[in-house]
């Protein structure tokens, strides 16, 4: 399959004015505002997929619905990159995956023993191949979710799915939120290392909105071809 068959991705960041998306010990609720994050529930809304790492799921125990009113006729598919399947079954995606549909995106190393627990619940599991540098491989994600008909992702974080992404140069689109307070390099950054040694090697983006949103600032960007 080619790579234009991919869904599309948004990349979400919600940080502060120094690109943090939580303190040192991780916490992230809430860097910005009511109103970024009622956007932020839109956009969820607007997606086929709403995506995050096993490191933002396990600390901060998501519900990764659109909570609009009125509540959209379908919700996004919830989906976690979780190679070892360490999301908790009691945590809250796995709990209303009845409800809610809700994809863990394992190793092919896990057993399927592993996965029955979460299937019992209602969860999909898809087992995919791991990058050669570890995790998951992005390119087999986005060909399995070209191959099931899903053509856009919400990517809400944290800082090392989203590298995996923009190193891969898989992110289109951008939607960046920023609060007026400043964290600190002691802070988690929003996005892991991307190995970029020149300035010649970094993608350019081009900016398509720049607004006021509370007391944060909402800015869209996208990928210039
Ligand atoms: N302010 C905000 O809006 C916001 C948003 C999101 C997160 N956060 C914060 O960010 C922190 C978590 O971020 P994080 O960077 O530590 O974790 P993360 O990016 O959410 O998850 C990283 C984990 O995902 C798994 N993974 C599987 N395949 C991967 C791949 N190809 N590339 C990267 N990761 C892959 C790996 O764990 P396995 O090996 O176990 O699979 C990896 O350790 C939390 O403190 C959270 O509160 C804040």
């Amino acid at each position: 399959m080619s790579e234009v068959d991919f869904p599309k991705v948004t990349l979400k960041l919600a940080t502060s004015l120094d690109g943090r998306i939580a303190t040192s010990t991780g916490e992230s609720q809430w860097i910005t505002g009511t109103e970024a994050r009622q956007i932020v529930h839109q956009l969820r809304a607007e997606h086929d997929v709403v995506l995050v790492g096993s490191g933002t799921a396990l600390a901060d125990d998501p519900m990764l619905t659109a909570r609009i009113d009125p509540e959209p006729k379908v919700q996004p598919t919830r989906m976690v990159v979780d190679s070892s399947l360490r999301t908790p079954l009691t945590h809250k995606i796995v709990e209303t995956a009845k409800q809610y549909r809700t994809i863990l995106v394992s190793g092919l190393h896990v057993e399927e023993d592993d996965e029955l627990p979460f299937v019992a619940k209602s969860v999909d599991v898809w087992s995919l191949a791991i990058a050669p540098g570890g995790g998951v491989s992005i390119r087999a994600l986005l060909t399995r979710c070209a191959e099931e008909g899903i053509s856009s992702i919400f990517l809400e974080g944290g800082g090392k799915l989203a590298a995996s992404f923009l190193k891969g140069g898989h992110v289109d689109k951008v939607e960046w939120f920023r609060a007026p307070m400043i964290i600190g390099g002691d802070g988690i950054p929003c996005l892991a290392s991307l190995g970029i040694e020149q300035l010649n090697e970094v993608a350019d983006w081009e900016r398509t909105r720049l607004e006021v949103c509370g007391k944060d600032v909402w800015e869209s960007f996208s990928k210039k071809l």
